[in-house]
C-alpha cells in the first residue's frame, strides 16, 4: 500500500484551511518554502487535495460461476452406481473362484488329518519325526507292509512289547525293537475308537508316506472309512476295547502275539484294506 508522505497531508490541510478562510497552521511556512520544482518532483501523481480514501473496501462476494454451482448441487456419486458398488465384492469373490480348480473336499482326508493332530506333537506335522520315530518318506511302510499291523501297534503301544522286535525287516536289514528308540509309543486303544485309529494310520501311510492307494481293496477301505465318518462314527466313544480283534487280524510275522486268522465273529471286520479277509477266504477254500 502506498504511504502518503507527511508533507502532502500537511499541504492538504493547509489548502482546506485556506479554502474555508481559516488561518494557515504556522509551521506550514517552512514547508511551503520548498521550491515548486522539488515539490512537483516529490508529488508526481494525484493532486494534493481530495485524496481518495485508500482504505480497502470490503470486496463483494464473487458470484459463483454457473457450472460450479451446478457441480455443487449435483450428488457426488450417481445413485444408480450404488448397487454396482455394492455388488463389487460378490463379483470379486466369484471371479477369484473361477481362477482356481474346483476343490472337492474329501471328508476322509480332512478328518484323517484332524485326527493325526494328536500324533503330530511327537511325530511332526509332516511325519518327519521328533520324540517319535519318522513316519514319512516310506519309513512307516518299511516297518509295516500292511496297515493292520500298524493299527495293532498304535493301539497297543510299545510298552506292551517292550524290547521285542516288531514289524518287517527294514531296508537296513534290521527289524524295529520296541523302546530301542529311547522313547515309547503311548498306547492309543483308550484314546481313540476304531475309526479314529484307522484314520490316523491311513493319514500316516497314504498322506505322509505316499502309500499306493490304487488297489481295489485299498479303495474299498477308504470308502468304508468315508461311510463310517458320514454315519457319525467319529462321535462314538473313543475307545478300542477289542485289542483281540486286532491281534486276530494282524500278521504274526510282524506283530508279536498276533494270530492272523481273522475275526472269530463273522459280524466283525478286520480294519484296513481287507487283506486278511482275502487270506481267510483262501484258507477256507483250501480246507
Ligand atoms: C508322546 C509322544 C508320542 C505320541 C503322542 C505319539 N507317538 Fe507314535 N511313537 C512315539 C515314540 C517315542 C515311538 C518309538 C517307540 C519305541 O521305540 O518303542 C513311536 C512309534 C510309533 C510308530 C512305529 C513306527 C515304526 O516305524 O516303528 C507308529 C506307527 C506311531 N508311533 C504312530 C503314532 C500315531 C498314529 C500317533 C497318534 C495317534 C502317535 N504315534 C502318537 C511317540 C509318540
Amino acid at each position: 500500500m502506498t504511504e502518503i508522505p507527511e508533507h502532502l497531508l500537511k499541504r492538504s490541510k493547509a489548502a482546506k484551511a485556506k479554502a474555508s478562510g481559516e488561518a494557515v497552521p504556522s509551521d506550514d511556512t517552512s514547508e511551503t518554502s520548498a521550491t515548486p520544482v522539488a515539490a512537483a518532483a516529490q508529488t508526481p501523481a494525484a493532486p494534493a487535495a481530495n485524496l481518495p480514501n485508500l482504505d480497502p473496501e470490503p470486496e463483494p462476494a464473487k458470484p459463483v460461476p454457473a457450472f460450479v454451482a451446478a457441480s455443487q448441487l449435483r450428488k457426488r456419486i450417481p445413485i444408480w452406481v450404488m448397487p454396482v458398488i455394492a455388488a463389487l465384492p460378490i463379483w470379486a469373490y466369484s471371479f477369484a473362484g473361477t481362477m482356481q480348480q474346483p476343490e472337492v473336499e474329501d471328508v476322509l482326508f480332512v478328518d484323517a488329518a484332524i485326527e493325526y493332530n494328536s500324533c503330530a506333537s511327537c511325530h511332526g506335522a509332516a511325519g518327519g519325526g521328533g520324540v517319535g520315530l519318522k513316519l514319512s518318506e516310506g519309513e512307516v511302510l518299511q516297518t509295516f507292509p500292511e496297515p493292520i499291523d500298524q493299527i495293532a501297534h498304535v493301539a497297543r503301544g510299545s510298552a506292551a512289547i517292550a524290547n521285542n522286535p516288531y514289524g518287517a525287516v527294514r531296508d537296513d536289514g534290521e527289524r524295529r525293537v520296541a523302546f530301542a528308540s529311547g522313547g515309547h509309543m503311548p498306547a492309543q486303544a483308550g484314546a481313540l475308537n476304531m475309526l479314529q485309529l484307522e484314520l490316523v494310520v491311513f493319514h500316516e501311510r497314504a498322506v505322509l508316506s505316499g502309500e499306493d492307494t490304487d488297489s481295489e481293496a485299498y479303495q474299498e477301505w477308504m470308502e468304508h472309512m468315508r461311510e463310517e465318518i458320514e454315519s457319525g462314527g467319529l462321535d462314538t466313544a473313543a475307545s478300542v476295547d477289542n485289542i483281540d480283534l486286532l491281534l486276530a487280524c494282524a500278521n504274526p510275522e510282524y506283530t508279536p502275539g498276533a494270530i492272523g486268522v481273522g475275526p472269530a465273529d463273522d459280524s466283525q471286520r478286520c480294519p484296513g484294506p481287507g487283506e486278511v479277509e482275502e487270506g481267510a477266504e483262501e484258507a477256507a477254500a483250501a480246507e
